[in-house]
């Protein structure tokens, strides 16, 4: 079967959702999803959107936090583009029906996350991702020229080098072959512009706080397809998430350190202080890495993070979801301090993009946290992410529609999915057991503190699995199971290379055989080349 649209967009989250709305008054859109539309990252975000907002805050001092948090590795132009647009992106969240808190005053209610200068940070209470997604899925749903395939997940994509052999440096992208899971028929979706919103890649790690979904298909299937990655190293831990045997990682806002919740050992003692100025507030790789290390020291299982001072009324009325989560594991934060770990939490490098959020593959999009924009360097902002899935939709739409208007070319004949002589398996068990080693093997030899040695180790594992999969890939029929695991051994192994490239610790990635930044010879991103189809 063959499905034609203007726009294919891969990915249901903020950033898939807002190009959607954006382009769909102009052309036929197709909007694939491998779940439930709502499942999401976007869903799961807590903390709310960074936006200059307020007359004491300015751009120059977002643009300044996001620099300092990125470890100086941001790319100066794309910071201003971004924190300029934050006004309008939220105006725009907020015209496709938004509901953001407000205060006693009725105006938008600004909290404050770890390494913001400034209250600037709009939120629906605790439970933001799921309010915008709830908007943007309405509107979609609204919206007569946006179909949506739910239960759709993308094998890879298909381009002009594949099919018409065009040399990579003229590259353009067709469409991508998609697995209708449900009836489990592959779609040849031939499109003029493809977009990868495909979110992040948290289930390459053992322990993360991402939904089941972010294997990284996005950043897979694009750099297969001859796209380059960049900063593949710089995987953001979330410093707090619930350590609860049956909590499956769920996420304990940032916004509770940022309004005044305190990080203590299990001897109650308040260890921020030693480690950075702006104390539970210092950016989150600095954090992550402080419990880290007072776990390891003092052999405790988890931290603590400590609310109780801010009277129970507050609590149960500014975070809801966490208070009531927290009581269903039988722990009431209005009493008591909360058990938490760092956990995979957002990746800051993807398919590297220009400043209109196109891939080195003509036509090919990649927005959202499949992207590495330039934005977030070695170590994103808090509250930048759905800023920036929301401002490179609006980059990339802007870019389509114009060329749209240029470009009324017939689309080349695709040729549909071809299964070779794959037959089904009756060793799925294989699947389970990679998935497993390759997640393991990331958590303990690809964490929050590195060596050379861990590194190796972890990539002559990712080798040994890759082959096997590869021999299974091309054997067997594929599943949704098998396209997930594939996606996810080829970005262990991106972000493995990357940082057995990266020669300092910066940001995110602390090495302790190159403990020291190095400005001079280190500060730049690291980029790998696509590759052309395995
Ligand atoms: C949080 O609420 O702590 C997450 C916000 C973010 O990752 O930006």
């Amino acid at each position: 079967m063959k499905i034609t649209s203007d726009f294919l967009i891969i990915g249901s989250g903020i950033a898939g959702l807002s190009y959607a709305l954006k382009v769909a008054d102009h052309g036929s859109v197709s909007l694939i999803t491998k779940r439930d539309i709502d499942i999401t990252a976007t869903q799961l975000a807590q903390g709310g959107i960074a936006a200059v907002s307020s007359t004491e805050d300015s751009f120059a001092a977002h643009a300044k936090d996001t620099m300092v948090a990125g470890a100086n590795l941001p790319h100066p132009d794309v910071v201003d583009l971004v924190v300029e647009a934050g006004p309008k992106a939220v105006a725009d969240l907020i015209d496709w029906g938004v509901n953001f808190s407000r205060n006693q005053n009725d105006e938008y209610d600004l909290t404050r996350e770890g390494g913001h200068s400034h209250r600037r940070i709009l939120h629906a209470k605790d439970a933001t991702g799921r309010e915008i997604e709830r908007a943007l899925v309405e509107a979609a749903l609204k919206h007569p020229n946006i179909t949506i395939y739910q239960h759709h997940i993308a094998i890879d994509l298909i381009t002009e080098a594949k099919i018409l052999k065009k040399p990579l440096d003229q590259n353009c992208c067709l469409g991508a072959y998609i697995l209708d899971i449900k009836n489990d028929e592959v779609i040849t979706f031939g499109a003029r512009f493809t977009v990868l919103a495909t979110g992040g890649a948290g289930k390459v790690y053992l322990y993360t706080c991402n939904p089941d979904v972010a294997t990284g298909d996005g950043v897979a299937i694009g750099w297969r397809a001859g796209a380059a990655v960049a900063n593949m190293e710089f995987m953001q831990f979330h410093p707090t998430t619930l350590f609860h045997p049956n909590a499956k990682s769920f996420l304990i806002s940032e916004a509770v350190r940022g309004e005044g919740a305190i990080l203590k050992r299990s001897d109650g003692y308040a260890f921020m202080p030693d480690y950075h100025k702006l104390k539970d507030l210092a950016p989150r790789d600095i954090v992550a890495r402080a419990i880290d290390s007072e776990m390891k020291k003092h052999g405790d299982d988890c931290a603590f993070l400590d609310i109780t001072h801010k009277g129970a009324d507050y609590i149960k009325d500014r975070f809801p979801t966490i208070y009531q989560t927290c009581l269903d594991y039988g722990i009431d934060m209005t009493k008591e301090p909360i058990p938490v770990v760092p956990a995979a939490h957002y990746l800051c490098g993807g398919l590297q993009t220009n400043k209109q959020g196109e891939t080195c593959i003509r036509n090919l999009f990649a927005i959202g946290e499949v992207a590495c924009t330039g934005l977030h360097g070695a170590n994103r902002l808090a509250s930048n992410s759905l800023l920036e899935g929301v401002v490179f939709a609006k980059q990339a739409a802007e870019c389509s529609l114009q060329r749209l208007g240029e470009n009324h070319l017939p689309f080349p004949t695709i040729e549909t999915w071809d299964c070779g002589s794959a037959t089904c398996s009756d060793e799925e068990v294989v699947v389970a057991h990679n998935w497993d080693e390759i997640r393991r093997s990331m958590w303990n030899y690809v964490g929050i503190v590195r060596s050379n040695k861990r590194l190796h180790r972890a990539l002559s594992r990712i080798n040994m699995i890759q082959k096997e999969i590869d021999e299974y890939y091309w054997n067997f029929y594929i599943t949704s199971d098998l396209i997930e695991l594939r996606n996810i051994t080829t970005v262990a192994k991106l972000i493995v290379q990357s940082a057995l490239m990266r020669h300092e610790s910066r940001g995110l990635h602390y090495t302790i055989d190159y403990p020291a930044t190095d400005d001079i010879n280190a500060r730049h991103d690291t980029v790998i080349p696509g590759c052309q189809y395995d």
